[in-house]
């Protein structure tokens, strides 16, 4: 068995794990991650994987469905081949022993989530998908993959163009140097920069913030989605009730019980997200509660255990019938530029998973595409790497050296505040300068932060993504899938096809700059 070259994994999600584990076999493989391993986004996620396994189904009709909720603002063959090698890859799980909730025929169980035509949710656990799918690949990794937890990565080490490493900092403050031919930033989206979210708090935007500043390019960084239905209680957003209830006939409503989403959009509650989490926050705005009318479900608690547990924990009563509910940041659909192969525009790195912005979900993800992406495109990458399609050029400026003293920076709370109040759901010129304002002396600090405590630099990388966020969302002068601008309120013709990408500090806008290389049968940027 070949041993080297190695791989170095940041991150634990379904996407790192996918990834190790096909990547095992052919090389040493180390996986950190800041947390726990059983502490990523992925393990909590509740609603399942969208994927199309038998007639009726078509590909057609999960990659229109996907096109649709994302407003059209993708690269269409990325698109297809998560459809498409996503299935294959979801039949192998299964034929694994996957599993998957199943019908008492044996027949698979499949639910249905918002802006998808018919149902093609596998789910496990009834809503503990994340957990079942991240629990068969640990049960499946190779004994050699190494896994280190607790590690905060702090810096890409970049060398003529090329990355070569990765420095993390331990619970203790150790400091740990990692070289490896290929280092992977599989390290989720940025939920928990903002106060209302379905993200785990470690969710803080940290392999876009390393990447940026190594000199890689990010992009569609002003699209988060937020999902219309986190739990309610008391002023704060206490975790996600999953699209599977609004799929299994919940509806939503104010509190004199009517509907809100009725005569607002052909699938009414279970429209594209952003078009339902807008709906409930103007609902909200003009001082009305809403609720998840859930009354009609039988079995709720039989369907739903997770999501039972968390309303029980938090005081809810299900047998009032009704759910709390207020939308929060739950996806980013932009990160760390990519093709479907991982390639980032430096050589040696790759981003695969949430951390990747590969134009697949467009301006909003359709529900359960993301743990299909994990899936798919962490396989992909390990093929592409193995056929040794790993050959990008490019020379990035080397960070400085110099020690950098810590600049005056928001505490998480109050920067997940601004967050939430200027760059949320609902964005304007004005609010989006000011945070830009705020946040551009953090975002631009260069140089050595590996002498700073783990909680600055956690800190320090998330007003980097927050900023990168907020002057991206100030660029896009229209309103387009999950970013909408009050000040810009119509999609516009001119921004068709444009991606608004920054690095290295400098903000560029370009159209079509995907295309697909037929000979190697992958989505490659055209500038990289
Ligand atoms: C949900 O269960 O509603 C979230 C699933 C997803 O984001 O795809």
């Amino acid at each position: 068995m070949k041993k080297t070259p190695g791989a170095v994994i940041v991150g634990s999600g379904i996407a790192a794990l996918q990834a190790a584990r096909h990547l095992a076999a052919h090389m040493n493989v180390i996986v950190i991650t800041k947390g726990e391993i059983r502490q990523s986004n992925s393990y909590f996620a509740q609603g399942g994987i969208a994927a199309v396994l038998s007639p009726p189904d078509t590909h057609a009709s999960h990659i229109n469905d996907t096109l649709s909720a994302g407003e059209q603002h993708h690269v269409p063959e990325a698109v297809e081949q998560l459809i498409t090698e996503g299935a294959a890859r979801i039949r192998e799980l299964l034929i694994e022993g996957f599993p998957a909730d199943r019908q008492e025929n044996g027949a698979l169980s499949l639910g249905l989530e918002g802006a998808h035509s018919r149902p093609r949710i596998v789910h496990a656990g009834g809503d503990a998908t994340g957990k079942w799918t991240v629990e068969h690949l640990l049960a499946r990794l190779p004994g050699q993959v190494e896994l280190r937890e607790n590690e905060l990565a702090f810096e890409l080490i970049v060398h003529e163009g090329v990355c070569t490493g990765v420095k993390t900092k331990d619970a203790k403050g150790g400091i740990h140097e990692y070289k490896a031919d290929h280092i992977v930033l599989a390290a989720g989206g940025a939920g928990a920069l903002y106060s209302f979210t379905s993200n785990q708090e470690t969710i803080t935007g940290d392999g876009i913030a390393l990447a940026y500043r190594a000199g890689a390019a990010v992009t569609d960084m002003e699209f988060i989605q937020f999902h219309p239905t986190l739990l309610y209680v008391n002023g704060k957003a206490k975790g996600l009730i999953s699209e599977a209830v609004r799929g299994a006939g919940a509806v939503l409503v104010d509190e004199s019980g009517k509907r809100i989403m009725q005569g607002v959009h052909p699938l009414e509650d279970l429209a594209p997200r952003h078009i339902t989490a807008f709906e409930i926050y103007k609902a909200r705005r003009s001082g009305k509660e809403v609720y998840l009318n859930m009354s009609m479900i039988e079995g709720f608690e039989k369907l739903f255990p997770t999501i039972s547990a968390l309303c029980s924990k938090q005081g809810i009563d299900l047998q009032e019938g009704r759910i709390p509910v207020a939308p929060g940041s739950h996806f980013l659909m932009g990160g760390v530029k990519a093709d479907t192969c991982g390639r980032t525009s430096i050589k040696g790195l790759y981003a695969i998973g949430e951390t990747a912005c590969t134009g697949v979900h467009g301006a909003n993800r359709l529900a359960s595409n993301s743990l299909l992406e994990g899936i798919a495109f962490g396989r992909r990458f390990v093929k592409s790497l193995l056929e040794g399609e790993n050959t990008i050029e490019r020379a990035v400026p080397s960070v400085s050296a110099a020690a950098s003293d810590i600049p005056p920076l928001f505490e998480k709370s109050e920067l997940q505040s601004m967050m939430m109040e200027s760059a949320g759901l609902i964005r304007t010129e004005e609010k989006l300068e000011a945070l830009a304002g705020c946040l551009r002396e953090a975002a631009q600090l260069k140089g050595d932060i590996s002498r700073w405590p783990a909680e600055k630099i956690e800190r320090l990388f998330m007003h980097t993504t927050a900023y990168l966020i907020a002057v991206s969302a100030l660029s896009r002068t229209e309103s387009r899938g999950a970013h909408i601008r009050s000040d810009y309120p119509s999609r516009e013709d001119s921004w068709e096809n444009t991606w608004i990408t920054i690095e290295n500090g400098q903000l560029n806008k370009r159209s079509g700059e995907h295309e697909w290389n037929q000979n190697r049968g992958s989505t490659e940027s055209l500038f990289y």
